[in-house]
C-alpha cells in the first residue's frame, strides 16, 4: 500500500480469509491482518479465491451477461424492476443509517441500479462470474460489484438490511448469517407461465415451469410477510431480441441445435411474464 492510497471508508465486506471487515482504500480493501484485495480498474473487487472456485470460469459466461446487457437494455422487463422498486420501498427496514443493500446474483447490474436511486444507501451487487461484476461496474457506478459464492457471502454478520435475489441461486444459511435482525429479504422466482411461449418453440413438451434451485420455498429462518405477483405480457419484435432473452435463460444450457434453429426463424414472439415477489423477515 502506498502513502497515496488513502483510507476510504470502512464497508460491511467481509475477509475471506479471517472474517474480518474490509475497509477501503483508493485502490484496494484491506483487512486488519494485511490480506488485501486490489479494486479492479473497472471498480469491482474479487473476493472469490481460487480454491473455493467449481470451474475456472464459474457462472454466466461472457455471452450470456453481454445478451443480458442488451436485452435489459431495451427495456422488456422495467415492468419487473418497477415492482422490485415499489416492493422495496414500501419495505424497507428504517433502522439503518446508512440502509445496506446487496443483491446476490446481480448479473450485469441493471436491477441494483434503477434499485439505487429509490432510496440512499450503500449498494452491493454479488455474483460468482467476474464477466457480470466487469460488465455491471464498467456502466454502473456508485455501487459496489463484488466477485464472490453466494454459498459465503462475503459481508460481517448481521450487517445487511435488504437482501435481494432474483432469479439467481440463494443460499439460506449464508443469507441467515449476514442478515441483520431487522433485515428482510426479497426474492422474485418465475411461476408456471414465465416465458411459455419460449418454452413451447423451445420444447415438444413443455413442462411445468420447475422451481429454480434454492429459493426459499420453505424458509427454515425467515418468515414469508407478504407476496406480489407480476402478470405482464409483451412482444419481441426483432430476432436479436429473442436471441438475447434465449441466451440470459438456463435453457441456453439444454437446448437442441435443431430448436436453436427454429428460434433463428423468428422475428416476433409474444412472451408472458409470470413472477412472484416474495418479501422475508428475519425469525428470531
Ligand atoms: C439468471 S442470472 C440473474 C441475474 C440478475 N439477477 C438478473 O435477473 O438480471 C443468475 C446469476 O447468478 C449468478 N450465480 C450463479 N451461481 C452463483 C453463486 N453460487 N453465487 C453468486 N452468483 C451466482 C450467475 O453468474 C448469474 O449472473
Ligand atoms: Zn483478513
Amino acid at each position: 500500500m502506498s502513502d497515496f492510497d488513502f483510507l476510504i471508508e470502512q464497508s460491511i465486506l467481509s475477509c475471506p480469509v479471517c472474517n474480518n471487515s474490509l475497509q477501503k482504500h483508493e485502490k484496494l480493501y484491506i483487512c486488519e491482518n494485511g490480506h488485501n484485495f486490489d479494486i479492479a480498474k473497472q471498480g469491482y473487487i474479487n473476493l472469490l479465491q481460487s480454491n473455493k472456485k467449481h470451474s475456472s470460469d464459474p457462472g454466466d459466461n461472457k455471452n450470456m451477461i453481454n445478451a443480458r446487457r442488451n436485452f435489459l437494455e431495451r427495456g422488456y422487463y422495467e415492468p419487473i424492476s418497477n415492482l422490485l422498486n415499489e416492493v422495496f420501498i414500501s419495505n424497507i427496514p428504517h433502522l439503518s443509517n446508512p440502509l445496506q443493500v446487496v443483491e446476490v446474483g446481480s448479473g450485469e447490474g441493471y436491477y441494483i441500479n434503477r434499485l439505487k436511486d429509490c432510496h440512499d444507501g450503500n449498494y452491493y451487487g454479488v455474483d460468482i462470474s467476474k464477466h457480470a461484476a466487469k460488465t455491471a461496474s464498467t456502466k454502473y457506478h456508485n455501487i459496489t460489484f463484488v466477485v464472490a459464492n453466494a454459498v459465503e457471502l462475503p459481508f460481517i454478520n448481521n450487517s445487511v438490511d435488504v437482501l435481494i435475489s432474483l432469479f439467481s441461486p440463494f443460499y439460506e444459511e449464508s443469507a441467515k448469517k449476514v442478515l441483520a435482525k431487522h433485515g428482510i429479504i426479497i426474492q422474485a422466482v418465475p411461476l408456471n407461465n414465465h416465458l411459455l411461449e419460449l418454452r413451447q418453440v423451445l420444447y415438444e413438451k413443455v413442462n411445468i415451469n420447475p422451481i429454480p434451485k434454492n429459493v426459499l420455498t420453505q424458509a427454515k429462518y425467515f418468515k414469508l410477510a407478504a407476496t406480489k405477483i407480476l402478470n405482464h405480457s409483451l412482444q419481441l419484435s426483432d430476432q436479436a431480441s429473442i436471441q438475447d432473452m434465449f441466451s440470459m435463460t438456463p435453457h441456453y444450457w439444454k437446448t437442441s441445435p435443431d430448436k436453436i434453429r427454429e428460434l433463428s426463424s423468428l422475428q416476433k414472439l409474444d412472451i408472458t411474464l409470470e413472477i412472484e415477489f416474495r418479501i422475508y423477515t428475519n425469525e428470531d
